[in-house]
């Protein structure tokens, strides 16, 4: 039986937040980028399309790079703390990621309803709204992800790193 600290461990946090959040990403970023593929097609590569295409391909790499830069160094490196065990070697200076990276949750967000806005200008379809439809799930996952990464996960991390260099 855990008790209530171990359910908020930064572990648990963390592993949670890759099992429900991370995985639904790897799920739909690729659906979305054939469905746009399809959509401007049929659009006859209409400029607006092509640019929601464009832009959303960019904000993939963006939240993929993302995704890898939180489960190859942040996490690990905030379980290793937590656990008293050596952390992972790292080359990135992970506080200054972690500004990063909640600058990224924002822009991110802000950059699929863009996109979501741009989609929505394509004649009526049944794939149109399917597109649009999937970018709004994404973006409301995104909501809820990203608020547990900036009010739990991002000051934990930081209490941990505060923690470790002053017990050197
Ligand atoms: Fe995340
Ligand atoms: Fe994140």
């Amino acid at each position: 039986m855990q008790n209530s600290f171990m359910q908020n461990s930064f572990k648990e946090l963390v592993e949670g937040i890759v099992a429900k959040h991370h995985s639904f990403l790897r799920r739909e970023l690729p659906l979305i980028t054939d469905m746009l593929s399809t959509l401007s097609t049929h659009c006859n590569h209409d400029a607006q399309i092509s640019e929601a295409e464009q832009i959303f391909k960019k904000v993939r790499s963006k939240i993929e790079t993302h995704l890898f830069d939180e489960e190859t160094s942040l996490f690990p490196t905030g379980i290793a703390l937590e656990s008293g065990t050596r952390p992972p070697d790292c080359e990135m200076d992970l506080l200054a990621r972690v500004e990063e990276m909640e600058k990224e949750h924002e822009n991110c967000g802000n950059a699929l309803g863009k996109i979501a806005q741009m989609v929505g200008t394509a004649p009526a379809s049944e794939l149109r709204d399917r597109v649009v439809n999937s970018i709004r799930l994404v973006r409301d996952d995104l909501d809820i992800h990203v608020e547990k990464e900036n009010t739990q996960v991002h000051p934990r991390f930081i209490e941990l790193v505060g923690a470790s260099v002053s017990a050197k």
